[in-house]
C-alpha cells in the first residue's frame, strides 16, 4: 500500500448510521470494525459516538469517520445536529421488524430535512440471517430504495453479510466525489 504519510490530507468522510433502536447499527458497525458479533443482552446506545477506518478504493485510500447514533426517540434531536455535516448516511431497518421498516420513510424525511442534497444515502435491510422470522421481503426494501433513488442491501451483522461490502460501496461513492 502507500506510505503512512501518503494521505495525510486526505477528507476525512463523516459516515453517520441512522435508523429505529434494535436493528442493528451498533452491531454493524462491530462487524465492520472488528470482525466480531457480540450476541446476547441488547444494551441501546446512548449518544453519539464514532468509529475511524481507512478503506482502500482502487489503490486510493478513503477515510471513514463512522458516527453511531442511539436509535431510541428521546437522543433524535441531538442526532440531527449531526447530519448536516455528513457525507454519508446508512439507514438500517430489520428484516424480522416490519415497524422499522415501514419507520424508513419517516426517516427519509428527516434526512431530506436535515442533511445535504447530495449525501450519499444507503438502505440497509439488516438481519438478513433471520430467515425464519423474517417479515419484510428484500424485494420490498428493493422497491423503496427505488422510490427514494437510494442504494440498497440486505445485511448481518451477526454472519457478516454485505457488511464490508456496504461500507465499500460507499466508499467508492465518496471517493468518486473527493
Ligand atoms: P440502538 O443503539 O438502540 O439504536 O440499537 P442498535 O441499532 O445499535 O442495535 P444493536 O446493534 O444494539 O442490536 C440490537 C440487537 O439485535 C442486539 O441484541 C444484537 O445482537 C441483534 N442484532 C444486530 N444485528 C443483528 C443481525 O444481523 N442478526 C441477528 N440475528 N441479530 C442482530
Ligand atoms: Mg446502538
Amino acid at each position: 500500500g502507500l506510505p503512512p504519510s501518503a494521505d495525510a490530507d486526505a477528507p476525512v468522510h463523516k459516515t453517520i448510521l441512522l435508523g429505529d433502536s434494535g436493528v442493528g447499527k451498533t452491531s454493524l458497525l462491530v462487524q465492520f470494525d472488528t470482525g466480531r458479533f457480540q450476541s446476547g443482552n441488547f444494551s441501546a446506545t446512548v449518544g453519539i459516538g464514532f468509529t475511524n477506518k481507512v478503506v482502500s478504493v482502487d489503490n486510493t485510500r478513503v477515510k471513514l469517520q463512522i458516527w453511531d447514533t442511539a436509535g431510541q426517540e428521546r437522543f433524535r434531536s441531538v442526532t440531527h445536529a449531526y447530519y448536516r455535516d455528513a457525507h454519508a448516511l446508512l439507514l438500517l431497518y430489520d428484516v424480522t421488524n416490519k415497524l422499522s421498516f415501514d419507520n424508513t420513510r419517516a426517516w427519509l424525511g428527516e434526512i431530506r430535512e436535515y442533511a445535504q442534497d447530495d449525501v450519499v444515502i444507503m438502505l440497509l435491510g439488516n438481519k438478513a440471517d433471520c430467515g425464519g422470522e423474517r417479515v419484510v421481503r428484500k424485494e420490498d426494501g428493493e422497491r423503496l430504495a427505488r422510490e427514494y433513488n437510494v442504494a440498497f442491501m440486505e445485511t448481518s451483522a451477526k454472519t457478516g453479510l454485505n457488511v464490508e461490502l456496504a461500507f465499500m460501496a460507499v466508499a467508492r461513492e465518496l471517493k468518486c466525489r473527493q
